[in-house]
């Protein structure tokens, strides 16, 4: 069993911080990247309030694929440039939307969604992969939500 758990009231810096060394902890010596994608995803559930989805699409055959995720079913398959995850992997950068539906091409697959943000995950200067994490609440993401799922991707991109 791992009990892994975020400082009740603690500040969001705290929070990122303690959500890095259990994303660490958690990798370590395991080859695995489904495995891994299903724990961070579980971890990023665990530790941050207000989501209604979480989780990994990766980069395969040049689309998007889902991967492992806590939240509703959702697409399948997303194309590179499409949407909120694929403009985040189309151009490798972070994508934080404060209202999806003001968003060209969002592609809505939980209609409570209202903000999110999308990370890319990058190896070798590739895009392998994006964390998306969906919110109920608008602006749920502020720059140091960015900053801290960007740190999480840099320690899923040697783990997935
Ligand atoms: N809203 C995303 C699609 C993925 S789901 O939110 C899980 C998008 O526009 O790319």
């Amino acid at each position: 069993m791992y009990d892994f758990a975020p400082a009740a009231d603690a500040p969001k810096a705290t929070v990122y911080d303690d959500l890095a060394a259990a994303a660490k902890a958690l990798v370590a010596g395991e080859p695995d990247g489904v495995a891994n994608m299903a724990n961070l995803a579980a971890l990023i559930w665990q530790f941050l309030p207000e989501l209604n989805w979480a989780g990994f699409y990766r980069v395969i055959g040049g689309e998007l694929v889902l991967g492992p995720f806590i939240g509703k079913p959702a697409c399948i398959r997303i194309a590179l440039g499409s949407g909120v995850c694929g403009t985040a992997a189309a151009s490798g950068e972070t994508q934080r939307v404060d209202d999806v539906h003001a968003f060209p091409g969002h592609i809505a697959c939980d209609a409570a969604s209202v903000s999110e943000l999308v990370v890319p995950v990058l190896r070798d200067g590739q895009v392998i992969a994006v964390i998306d994490l969906d919110s109920p609440s608008p602006a749920r993401f502020d720059a140091e939500d960015a900053a801290g799922i960007e740190a999480l991707a840099r320690i899923a991109a040697a783990a997935i």
